[in-house]
């Protein structure tokens, strides 16, 4: 085949297949039949594959992937991707109407309502008309780059059909997977034994963070999109925005509803409290828009959400069953949580056969007694908690439960702090469920990645003898695996080597690998950036604890505990003569990108966008360096608003370039 024939082929197929999607998905009245469409699309993909400069970069070939990624880069979201605050009754929605009236003084204004969807925030970005970049929320300000997977969802246009199409958009939206493509996945694992997907929207995240988009392409995911900045559209309202997005071939829900008072959003919120649950997919609730892109920009944002938006959330789907009996779990760090084991009942459409307890004050809050009849409820996805207990239909002669006074695994008395609601085994180094769960979270990929161990091999190598704690890691032998039952030589070496590795893992990941209660990644950041060592860190005293950023009481009283026992010094003792990274090496992280190396910012004023603290950062990520003064040498002062004037003008005279927020904003993009 001649390039020139390859070309027309290529043009012919995209044609003839996108039309066929379009009688299919679109039309709902497919002219050819499955298999006559897929021979097309093999066709296609073919000849993509010989000829790949003829691939159009919508083609219809990626809705049904083949992309893998092996790992998702980060991406800045160009405006944060905000939360709604939460309203749970009519008064709330009558307040927040209150505080957008003062707000916006005088002036009238409409509302704007949706539902709230329950599933996965998407941002999508197009330019030129075609979608170029899809993104999770991740924290708000940066997420995870899934534009191969996000291309599968048939339903988001790769290219919009406006013969003249803005030169940049961002619109953002829900994924979702709908109820019946669940049900029917969960009927699928249920037939080969395997274990039950908890949820749509656990499902949908899952799935958008797959390697093989051709494995997302199978899942049928949908979305809903429910807004667009851009300025390159005229747009006076939220509703021109949806109208705009329909008409350019967007997925939007048909659920919504202009409201001119507060009123009908009321009306609006009574009207859907059933009805949506006819819909294909779960919602938790309503989201309540100022309608007027203006009066939005007056009420603003706090630093966490809108002022011109609020959730009212549907309250939580209850019912009522039977208790069978209570287990106590003990967690990791030896916390006891109570779970109740219920007689199954159907819930939100999930059959529940147990729910949370939380802890002691909640059970004694409860009154539980044994075979109590008991409220279940759940909200979005959130693990089903027993909210109540009806007394009168109590057994006659019901026993009430009491919260343990031994742990259930190892039988050591059970203490809890002043003021604290929950338990503890204070056992850590006998305790078996302990001694596993540390070994596991210390293996975990975010602490010393050993990833060629799992939960089983913990299990399994605890129960032979060879591991008491995690430093016994770093003993183990060859011999002593090798000896175990399925192991082999290739299995043992690799255990091995994963271990081997670990010790190349950044102070900040030993520290968060400890356990220690209450220091999480973020945490264990700021400890490792402070004390550098860990020695230092060893001998901090409360007061000098509390100085760090984001540590407080807490915190701080439990780091001092940890270093004060005597089997955690021995085994801190131990992993350091193992060669642990005991040391903060600032050049470790790494950086997201080099765009920036070598630049040097003064960063000054405020930005619309991002905290300070958040753009000081993403230099920093990107190889560049924050100074505190405009000097010749500066390369880039980065104004926000009110700015002082003086710095100006010196960065003027000195010849410094001078960037607005989006300007930096598009040097990182
Ligand atoms: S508007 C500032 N509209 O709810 C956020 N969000 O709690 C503006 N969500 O992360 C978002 N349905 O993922 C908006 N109709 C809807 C929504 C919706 C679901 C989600 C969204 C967001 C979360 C905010």
């Amino acid at each position: 085949m001649t390039a020139d024939e390859a070309k027309r082929s290529v043009d012919d197929l995209t044609q003839q297949i996108n039309y066929h999607n379009q009688r299919y998905y679109q039309d709902d009245d497919p002219e050819i039949s499955d298999y006559d469409f897929d021979q097309l699309l093999a066709q296609l993909i073919q000849l993509e594959a010989n000829f790949p400069r003829y691939r159009y970069p919508d083609s219809p070939t990626q809705r049904v992937g083949g992309t893998i990624t092996k790992a998702f880069p980060t991406v800045y979201h160009q405006h944060p991707m905000l939360s709604l605050s939460n309203t749970y009754s009519a008064d709330e929605l009558l307040e927040f109407d209150q505080r957008v009236a003062k707000a916006l003084g005088e002036a009238a204004y409409d509302y704007f309502c949706e539902l709230k969807f329950d599933g996965v925030a998407l941002s999508l970005r197009y330019e030129a008309g075609l979608m170029t970049l899809a993104a999770t929320r991740g924290d708000g300000v940066r997420g995870d780059e899934i534009t191969a997977n996000v291309k599968t969802i048939r339903s988001l246009p790769l290219r919009i059909s406006h013969p003249d199409p803005p030169a940049s958009f961002e619109v953002r939206g829900e994924v979702f997977m709908p109820r019946t493509v669940f049900d029917r996945i969960n009927e699928e694992r249920e037939a080969a034994g395997e274990a039950l997907l908890a949820n749509p929207r656990n499902t949908t995240s899952g799935t958008l963070k797959m390697q093989d988009s051709a494995v997302v392409a199978q899942r049928s995911l949908d979305c809903y999109v429910y807004s667009l900045a851009t300025e390159d559209v005229d747009l006076a309202s939220h509703e021109e925005a949806i109208h705009w997005l329909e008409k350019q071939g967007f997925p939007v829900s048909p659920t919504y509803q202009k409201c001119a008072t507060i009123h009908e959003v009321l009306g609006y919120v009574a009207e859907w409290e059933e009805k949506r649950r006819t819909l294909p997919l779960d919602t938790d609730g309503v989201v309540v828009k100022v309608n007027s892109l203006q009066q939005q920009r007056v009420l603003g944002n706090t630093a966490k959400s809108p002022r011109w938006a609020i959730a009212y959330k549907y309250p939580a789907e209850a019912a009522r069953t039977q208790l069978l009996s209570v287990d106590y779990q003990v967690g990791r760090t030896g916390a006891i949580t109570p779970v109740a084991n219920l007689k199954p009942v159907l819930l939100a459409g999930t059959v529940v056969k147990r729910a949370s307890l939380h802890n002691a004050n909640e059970m004694i809050r409860l009154g539980l007694h044994d075979q109590d009849t008991v409220l279940v409820k759940k909200g979005g996805e959130i693990i089903p908690k027993i909210t109540g207990v009806d007394e009168r239909q109590r057994v006659s002669g019901a026993q009430p439960i009491d919260f343990p006074t031994l742990c259930p695994e190892c039988q050591t008395p059970l203490v809890r702090e002043e003021g604290e609601a929950i338990y503890f085994c204070p056992n850590a180094q006998g305790c078996p469920p302990q001694i596993k769960g540390s070994i596991e979270h210390f293996i975990q990929r975010n602490a010393m990645n050993i990833d060629s161990m799992g939960k089983e091999t913990v299990a399994s190598f605890y129960e032979h003898g060879l591991l008491g704690n995690v430093a016994d890691l770093y003993t183990l032998t060859y011999e002593a695996i090798y000896s175990l039952e399925g192991f082999k030589e290739v299995s043992t070496n690799n255990i091995l080597s994963g271990i081997e590795a670990s010790k190349q893992r950044p102070f900040a990941n030993v520290l968060f690998a400890l356990g220690i209660r209450y220091v999480g990644r973020t945490v264990a950041g700021k400890l490792a950036e402070y004390f550098v060592a860990m020695d230092r860190l060893e001998q901090a005293t409360y007061q000098e604890l509390v100085e760090v950023p984001e540590v407080g009481d807490r915190i701080a009283r439990s780091v001092v505990a940890y270093f004060e026992a005597p089997d955690n010094q021995n085994i801190v003792q131990r992993l350091r003569a193992a060669g642990l990274q005991f040391a903060h090496h600032r050049t470790e992280q790494a950086n997201l990108s080099s765009r920036l190396n070598g630049k040097s910012f003064v960063i000054s004023g405020v930005f619309q966008s991002y905290s300070r603290e958040d753009i000081k950062a993403m230099v920093g990520q990107h190889g560049g360096k924050v100074v505190s003064a405009v000097s010749g040498k500066l390369d880039y002062l980065l104004a926000g608003d009110n700015m002082g004037p003086a710095k100006r003008q010196k960065a003027e005279k000195l010849g410094v370039t001078i960037l607005s927020e989006q300007e930096f904003l598009t040097m990182l993009a």
